[in-house]
């Protein structure tokens, strides 16, 4: 999908074509090649960190983990890390894929049948349908203080101290935990069958989806050493862009089908799950989730970061299609 010649609603503003980096690619190859590096990286972590675990453990955690996916947490990481104006490399690499084990955690326990009950991901059966629940489970909750470990001496590797370190740490558990994605994993559950207020809704998406994203995006300007207004700003972007990001998978789960999503289709309708789409409509939740790519780059902007990236990150996750 391109997100050339896309627009904002509110700025009007038009997306550069290109985006620079070690070289100048256009969106698509941009997120293509970060994809690529990422999923090596993460491969690399996964050999490294699981050498001598038994296949009982490992099969299911490589399952989650290697199975496709957008990668849209590294890549925002190492999009923010950016700004900071040093190239990504392969260790900074392995410290972002971190991100990308906590959400394929989050993945595995959001398909369980005491979740979400869902029996496709990336294109593949879950991993509870593959393995079982109790190995998907098990897998799962050694993803966590795998992902911990792995930031803490990634950072160490890359020459960071022990106090930055510990901040990254506390930054992604406080993302992951009871206030963050597992907090609102839970509001969401709760809620099901029930009319939410707009209030409520915004609260659990920001929670289950966008705390996990806003720290992707912090960790990833730390990392770059980004000075405390610049890390404000990206971080204001994250919010922004973590929420659209929720909303749109709602749009998804709503106009998408099975085959084009990878993952069960309307599945929240049949939960009654509180999403954008049955709070203000289609178009209402469209508007929304623009408004808010376009609030992201605004946020940029006004801190005088000039980061196509980011900015294109922004339109591609209420563009996108799966
Ligand atoms: C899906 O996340 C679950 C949400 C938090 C919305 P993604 O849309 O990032 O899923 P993958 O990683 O690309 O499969
Ligand atoms: C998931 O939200 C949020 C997580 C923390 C995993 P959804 O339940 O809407 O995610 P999908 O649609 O199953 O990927
Ligand atoms: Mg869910
Ligand atoms: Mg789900
Ligand atoms: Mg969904």
């Amino acid at each position: 999908m391109s997100v050339v010649g896309s627009y904002l609603p509110i700025t009007g503003y038009r997306l550069p074509t290109t985006v620079h980096c070690d070289t100048v690619y256009d969106f698509d190859s941009y997120l293509e090649e970060t994809q690529r590096l990422v999923n090596r990286a993460l491969t690399a972590v996964l050999d490294d960190y699981l050498d001598g675990v038994s296949d009982w453990l490992t099969e299911p955690i490589r399952y989650a983990c290697e199975g496709g996916g957008k990668r849209f947490r590294p890549i925002l990481f190492l999009a923010a890390y950016e700004v900071g104006g040093r190239l990504p490399d392969d260790r900074v690499r392995r410290l972002a894929s971190a991100l990308e084990i906590v959400h394929a955690y989050s993945l595995v326990h959001d398909d369980l049948p005491c979740m979400d009950d869902d029996d496709w991901r990336r294109g593949r059966p879950t991993c509870h349908r593959a393995f079982g629940a109790e190995r998907a489970t098990i897998a799962a909750a050694a993803m966590v203080p795998l992902a911990s470990w792995v930031v803490a001496a990634e950072a160490e590797a890359l020459g960071l101290s022990g106090e930055q370190s510990a901040t990254l740490v506390a930054e992604l558990s406080e993302a992951a935990g009871p206030t963050g994605m597992v907090g609102g994993q839970v509001l969401d559950l709760i809620n099901e069958g029930r009319a939410v207020s707009s209030d409520e809704l915004v609260d659990i998406h920001r929670r289950k989806t966008g705390a996990l994203i806003r720290a992707a995006a912090r960790l990833g300007g730390r990392v770059g050493r980004l000075e405390p207004r610049v890390l404000g700003a990206v971080t204001e972007y994250g919010e922004r862009v973590g929420l659209a990001f929720q909303i749109a998978d709602d749009l998804l789960d709503e106009e998408g089908t099975t085959a084009t999503i990878g993952k069960d289709a309307h599945s929240d309708r049949e939960h009654g799950k509180a999403t954008y789409p049955g709070v203000f409509g289609l178009e209402g939740a469209r508007a929304e989730a623009l408004r808010l790519a376009d609030e992201a780059i605004m946020a940029l902007r006004r801190a005088g970061i000039d980061s196509p990236a980011l900015e294109g990150l922004a339109i591609h996750v209420v563009e996108r299609e799966s």
